[in-house]
This record gives C-alpha cells, structure tokens and sequence, in this order.
C-alpha cells in the first residue's frame, strides 16, 4: 500500500508532464495499447502504478474499481494467479477522480518475454502454463488478454498481471464495464461509434479460446519473438477444433496492428489540435510510437 500523500506527489509529476509534454522523469515501466505503467520510487521502483484515465465522477470510479475486483476474483476462481493488486484514488482536476491499479514491481528478468527472449527450458513450459489458463479461464463471460507481455514467472508460479481493462460479461453477454474507460482518449465526436461498433469486436476477441490462442502467437511478431511460433502453435493447436497455421496468424496480425495503429494516430491528432489550436492541457498519457 502506498501513502496517499505519495500518490499525490506522483500524480502531481504525471500532472507536470501532462502540462510539459515531458515524460522523462516519470519512471516509465512500460506502454500498453491504453494505459501507461509508473514505477514509484522512479529510480528504483518497488511499485507499478497503472494510472486509468479520469473518471468524472467518483460513483464511476466506484463502478470501475468493483469490476477490477470482481475480474481479478473471476480470474483468480479459474486458476489464473494473478499479482496482488490495490486500487487506489488521488482527486484530479475539475473535480475527476484518478485511480491507479497498483501492483508489487516483477523483476525485468521475470517477465515471460524476457524469459523467451533468453531462449532457455523453461521457455516451453511456460507456453503450456498459458495456453492451459487460456483454455482454464476463457469464455463468454470471462475474456483474458493471454499475450506474453501479462504474464510473468514468479518463484516458478506463472502470474497475471494485466487487469486494468476487466473483461467480464454478465449472463446475457453485456459487458460489465462501462466502455468509456476505453473510449475516454478519443475525441469526443469519435466515442460514440467508437463505443458501438469497435469496442464490441475487440472485446469479443478476448471471449473466444480460438481468437486469443491467435492473438498470443500473432503477438510474438510485434515482440521479435518469431522464433517461438512453432512451439506456441504446437502447444495450442490440441486444444482447437481447427489447427492454427502460421499464415492464419500472420493475417490476423496485421489487421490487427492495423486498427491499433489507426486508434493512436487518432490519439495523436487530436492531442496536437488540444495543445496547438485550443491551448488546452491534454489530459492523457499515450504512449508513443509502438514498434508493430
Ligand atoms: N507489476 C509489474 N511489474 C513490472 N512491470 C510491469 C508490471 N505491470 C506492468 N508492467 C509493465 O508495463 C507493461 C504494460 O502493463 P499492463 O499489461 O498491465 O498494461 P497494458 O498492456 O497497458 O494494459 P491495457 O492495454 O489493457 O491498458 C507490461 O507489459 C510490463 O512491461
Ligand atoms: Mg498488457
């Protein structure tokens, strides 16, 4: 747990930042596809903090914080281990409310992509460990996000540890999630179909055994890991009614890659046409380019 006046400082520089467009000082442990992770201390982190984008008011905190706890027990009912995680708030600006997801700092060298980047035994293993909770824990109610850049090897135990978009569904297949966490970076006139007809796809994909199994192996392209595709296809393909071949994967790499890469040039445009045209502070932290 971290003090509050220590959560405060540090979105006190996220704030500096925001203002500057400086993020050098910040600490960075890495960019995903929607929220940006800081170490605290910065030079030395013991702690990630993922910061989500500003709620407006604290009850929409509230809806988010129970849903991250009631995917992280979801998870945790089917198997999957997942890194002891806080939810924590600072107040923000024009009355918003800030949460950040907070998690004990893995060791660089834990990480399951540093782990098939070193290329030693254990690789093999691990790929079995994920694929078998993908098969454990996906399904219309439950989604995951099984590419390798979650997961890391903890005293041998293999962990989760992306839950900052809680993918689970209720009974009849509606998300138990307001999708405004997801749209909350784009220009306001882009949300509304954003919302309607591309977060629904993206979602779905994450509900789907088959569509996941692809997505961790079309993933190994954008980390360099190629080298580990047949092995993964190995591991997964028993378990799909219709093996998954290295050519299906490459499709669906670049379409995906695609839509990624067309929702932060978005991001982008609009964050200049805040700062140049209107002069306004924007209030999100994107990451930069990603390598795809
Ligand atoms: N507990 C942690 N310890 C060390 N590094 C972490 C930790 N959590 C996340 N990271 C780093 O930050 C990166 C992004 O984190 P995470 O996967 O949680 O968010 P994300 O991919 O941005 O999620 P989303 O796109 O769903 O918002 C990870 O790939 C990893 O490099
Ligand atoms: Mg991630």
């Amino acid at each position: 747990m971290i003090g509050n006046d220590e959560l405060d400082r540090l979105e006190h520089s996220v704030q500096a930042a925001l203002r500057t467009g400086r993020a050098e000082g910040l600490g960075l442990l890495g960019a995903g596809e929607i929220s940006l992770v800081l170490g605290l201390p910065a030079a030395h982190p013991t702690w990630a903090c993922k910061r989500l984008p500003p709620f407006p008011s604290p009850a929409a905190a509230n809806r988010y914080e129970s849903a991250v706890h009631r995917y992280i027990d979801a998870l945790t009912e089917r198997g999957v281990e997942v890194v002891t995680t806080a939810v924590q708030r600072v107040s923000g600006p024009d009355g918003t409310t800030i949460l950040y997801c907070i998690q004990p700092v893995l060791a660089p060298d834990a990480m399951a992509c540093a782990i098939a980047r070193d290329g030693g035994p254990e690789v093999r293993p691990m790929l079995e460990g994920i694929v078998d909770s993908v098969v454990a824990t996906v399904d219309r109610r439950v989604g995951l996000d099984a590419q390798l850049s979650n997961w890391a090897v903890s005293d041998g135990r293999l962990v989760y540890f992306d839950i900052t978009t809680p993918m689970l569904r209720d009974a009849d297949g509606r998300p138990d999630l307001d999708s405004d966490v997801f749209v909350a970076s784009l220009p306001w006139v882009l949300r509304p179909p954003v919302r309607r007809f591309v977060v629904p796809g993206i979602l779905d994909r994450y509900h789907n055994v088959t569509t996941v199994l692809t997505d961790l192996t079309a993933n190994l392209i954008k980390e360099r890991l190629e080298r580990w595709m047949p092995v993964l296809l190995e591991v997964a393909n028993p378990h799909l009614g219709s093996p998954l071949t290295e050519a299906a994967v490459r499709t669906d790499y670049r379409s995906d890659a695609r839509m990624w890469e067309i929702l932060q040039q978005v991001r982008r445009a609009d964050r200049l046409w805040q700062q140049r045209v209107r002069r306004r502070v924007y209030p999100y932290l994107i990451p930069e380019r990603i390598e795809r």
